[in-house]
């Protein structure tokens, strides 16, 4: 059983989506609150934090070879804490800790910020499982940000959907918005701490405000606040210079919200909304919602006010019973819509959903043709999207110094193509800048610096 030495040395690896990379900076912020200091090494950390995700067989299975290691590892030296956070930790509980009794501690993702409390019981000796459904506490901490200029905001946890091949209701619970108010606090305090951008997020983020009570922040008596209010009442906070927001549900998506993103000026002109297929039985099939004439026509109100919006997505090829021709039907709309990006997978049929026990299942053949074809449609339209930013200025909010050329530096266009300028001058990270765009490759550009 470890003991707690608060002078040692914490590594963290993250798996998976956006609310995992927040989670993780989050419970890096309470090791360091508590005393440990990070390491880039897992083999000299005295404390591995594994933060998993589930959504895919994959993802889940490069856990466990990681774990393996890692067991191994204190199997030499009992005195190392390892920790599974996450939505495999949700998923597995108990059976997480009997296949791995190496683990000192199984947590799920609504059980973040409550790291300081179940370590201690870890060091009272204990091996500690903590997977109850929770109400999930405000951020208490600072959270160590893997960035020192873009932050995620948290601002609604869980999803009430029920796509049927989708585990993250499972793992992530029913739905909890924060308050206006704690999400506007947590916006001004990173504006304090240097941070020039920040992305809102939610699995649902449409979804928002939809479980707490009426008549806040400016709403009328029984109006609830929406996300489009939400931008609203946080966008004047000084030194914030970029407000994103993601994920958007199709089925939820609201016009107001289109044209709040055309009046704000620092919310970015960014849409990230999945469409999984482009066929109306398959959608219908997954539980989605919505037909492929509904996503059709979001788009198009979006670039009837904002021509040039950055629009991506995600999309699944192979779901169960899908037809060549269904299949087809999501080329279609790939080819018609040309999205900056989309994020494709192959099914993986997941325990506990609906379309997993399904008999219909689509060969592994066939999955991974489908999946090759999107994908070189997918980097074509990409290409092609990219071609529309050369010669062009663009605002570029530098990031870092790019960390595979540091003669480089790293920003992101306000429609999130990363962007790198010939210069390492460190003075202008954090920094807008107007660059004119002379390279353009599918996913990233290079620019030069206008004259001022
Ligand atoms: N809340 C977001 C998606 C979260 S999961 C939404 O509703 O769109 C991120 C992506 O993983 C999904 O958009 C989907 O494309 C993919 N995904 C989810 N479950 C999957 C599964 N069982 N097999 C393959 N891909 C899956
Ligand atoms: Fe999963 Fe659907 Fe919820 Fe997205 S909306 S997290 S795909 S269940
Ligand atoms: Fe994965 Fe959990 Fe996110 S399953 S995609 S880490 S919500």
């Amino acid at each position: 059983m470890p003991t707690p030495k608060y002078d040692q040395k914490y590594h963290i690896v993250t798996f998976g989506c956006q609310m995992n990379k927040a989670d993780s900076e989050r419970m890096a912020g309470v090791l360091e609150h508590i005393g440990y200091t990070h390491t880039d090494e897992a083999e000299q950390a005295d404390l591995v934090l594994y933060n998993t995700c589930s959504i895919r067989d994959n993802a889940e299975q490069k856990v466990y070879s990681y774990l393996g290691r890692q067991a191994r590892r204190k199997q030499l030296n009992p005195d190392i804490t390892l920790v599974v956070a996450g939505c495999v930790a949700q998923q597995e509980g108990e059976a997480l800790m009997r296949r791995v009794p190496e683990l000192d501690l199984v947590m799920g993702p609504q059980h973040v910020n409550r790291l300081e409390d179940l370590l201690a019981q870890v060091f009272s000796g204990n091996q500690v499982v903590a997977t109850e459904e929770a109400y999930i506490e405000e951020d208490i901490t600072k959270p160590r940000r893997n960035s020192s200029i873009a932050a995620w905001v948290n601002v609604i946890y869980g999803c009430n959907e029920a796509c049927t091949y989708c585990i993250v209701p499972r793992v992530r619970g029913k739905e909890q918005s924060r308050s206006p108010e704690s999400i506007r606090q947590e916006v001004v305090s990173l504006a304090a701490q240097g941070y020039k951008e920040i992305t809102l997020l939610g699995q649902n983020i449409d979804a928002y405000g939809r479980d707490l009570p009426s008549g806040g922040i400016g709403q009328g008596v029984g109006h609830k606040i929406t996300l489009t209010d939400l931008l609203y009442y946080i966008h004047d906070v000084e030194g914030i210079e970029r407000i994103r927001f993601a994920t958007s549900h199709p089925r939820y998506f609201s016009p107001r919200l289109i044209q709040a993103c055309f009046e704000l000026p620092k919310v970015c002109e960014h849409f990230h909304i999945p469409f999984q297929s482009g066929d109306n039985d398959l959608l219908k099939a997954m539980a989605r919602g919505y037909t492929h004439e509904k996503y059709r026509r979001i788009i198009d109100d979006i670039r009837s006010i904002m021509p040039d919006a950055a629009i991506s997505a995600d999309a699944i090829v192979g779901f169960p019973g899908e037809t060549e021709t269904q299949f087809e039907n999501t080329l279609q709309l790939v080819d018609d819509i040309s999205f900056d990006m989309v994020n494709t997978a192959a099914y993986s049929p997941r325990p506990g959903t609906e379309a997993a026990v399904w008999q219909n299942q689509l060969s592994e053949e066939v999955k991974s043709d489908r999946l090759q074809r999107l994908n070189h449609l997918v980097n074509q339209k990409a290409a092609d999207r990219s071609q529309r930013y050369l010669g062009r200025t663009e605002e570029i909010l530098i990031e870092s110094i790019n960390p595979k050329n540091p003669t480089q530096l790293m920003g992101r266009t306000r429609g999130s193509r990363i962007t790198f300028l010939n210069d390492n001058n460190p003075d202008l990270i954090a920094k807008v800048l107007s660059l004119k765009i002379t390279e353009a490759r599918p996913f990233s550009l290079t620019g030069v610096l206008e004259d001022v």
